[in-house]
């Protein structure tokens, strides 16, 4: 392998949407450079996410020009900013949101570059790990669990409460005091649950799953929902008027919404969309994460670590929905 000369990196790229192992290799590129208002960061883990892969596969696909890296999220360090940008930040620690949206800088590359509001401080004792776990999950949990007012003293129930979102919300949700509900589809993803900090965790797969949420509680404030076609009808048996539901995923069959009960329920949908928050919701979204690792609330969840070369198996286990996240360390 011929040395890397000094102004490139290595990067994942893709120059067309398809498959992981037909689009997806490893090269050397030219490191990017900053830009007004921008912060360069030495990545040391990418952290992959659904949308990273339903935008290589071309299922929401986004344009290309000339080559894409992937992955929204990651953590390094500052080595350069950009005009605007105060010099203190050079040598800070940091995490990384949004990388790739409406930019080809993508975090599965040595170095990328952001809008310094997208990089965000990451205290000393924080791992670079967990930091890369952050952008995608914990902001879009953030949103889901306080954007509909505060849950303090209230029963919130988490959809889905060991995916990377869920199990976010379940921490965030127990940190602001609420008392929390999960569920999961079985006995390991309970436990993970459970030790993000669910007082009660239910498998929706079982036939009383209703019975047994509604023994523990029929007045539900706020559900933060994964799959709301399939569990609206559950969702609706915890529900008292004033409930909120949030749903921030598209996966599965759409509902017909029974504009009827929802009405006599007098409950509330709310449908979030981490890319088309508004400014300032987003910021406040950032800002619950900043605090929430401040007051130690966000904890690693299980991991898969790649190495960048490994890029394609990584993309593949990101495509199963595994159990923990996908995490690519950077050479
Ligand atoms: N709106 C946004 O801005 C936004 C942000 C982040 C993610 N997302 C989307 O949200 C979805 C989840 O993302 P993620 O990263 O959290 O994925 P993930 O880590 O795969 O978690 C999804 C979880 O949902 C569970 N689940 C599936 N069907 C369920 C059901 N009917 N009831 C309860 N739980 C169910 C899955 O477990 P089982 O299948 O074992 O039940 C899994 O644990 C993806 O579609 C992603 O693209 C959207």
């Amino acid at each position: 392998m011929s040395a890397q000369k000094t102004n490139e990196m290595r990067a994942a790229v893709y120059e067309k949407i398809g498959e992981a192992a037909a689009v997806l290799s490893v090269r050397s590129v030219k490191r990017p450079e900053v830009g007004v208002g921008q912060v360069r960061v030495r990545l040391a883990f990418s952290g992959i996410n659904p949308t990273d892969v339903k935008i290589r596969s071309g299922r929401t696909p986004r344009q290309i020009t000339g080559f894409q890296i992937p992955h929204m999220d990651g953590s390094g360090t500052i080595d350069a900013v950009g005009p605007g940008v105060d010099m203190t930040r050079i040598g800070q620690r940091v995490w990384v949101q949004l990388a790739a949206h409406e930019s080809r800088w993508g975090t599965a590359a040595q170095w990328t570059v952001v809008n310094q509001d997208r990089a965000i401080a990451l205290p000393d004792e924080v791992s670079f790990e967990l930091g890369a776990t952050l952008g995608v999950p914990a902001v879009t949990a953030a949103n889901c669990v306080l954007g509909d007012g505060p849950i303090a003293g209230k029963d919130v129930l988490v959809a889905g409460g060991a995916g990377a979102v869920g199990r976010c919300a379940v921490q965030l949700a127990h940190w602001q005091g609420a008392r929390v509900a999960a569920s999961v589809s079985g006995e390991v993803k309970a436990e993970i649950t459970r030790q993000a900090g669910a007082d009660f965790v239910v498998n929706y797969r079982e036939a009383n799953a209703v019975e047994q949420l509604q023994a523990w509680s029929t007045k539900v404030a706020h559900i933060v929902e994964v799959d709301l076609g399939t569990n609206l009808d559950l969702d609706l048996a915890v529900a008292a008027p004033g409930t909120s539901i949030v749903t921030y995923a598209a996966d599965h069959k759409d509902p017909v919404i029974p504009i009827r009960r929802l009405m006599t329920a007098g409950v509330s949908l709310r449908f979030m969309l981490l890319y088309t928050l508004p400014a300032p919701i987003l910021a406040a979204a950032i800002e619950i994460v900043k605090s929430a690792l401040a007051a130690n609330a966000l904890q690693l969840p299980p991991v898969q670590i790649f190495t960048l070369a490994d890029i394609v198996s990584a993309h593949q286990v990101q495509e199963t929905g595994p159990t923990g996240r996908v995490l690519v360390e950077l050479p």
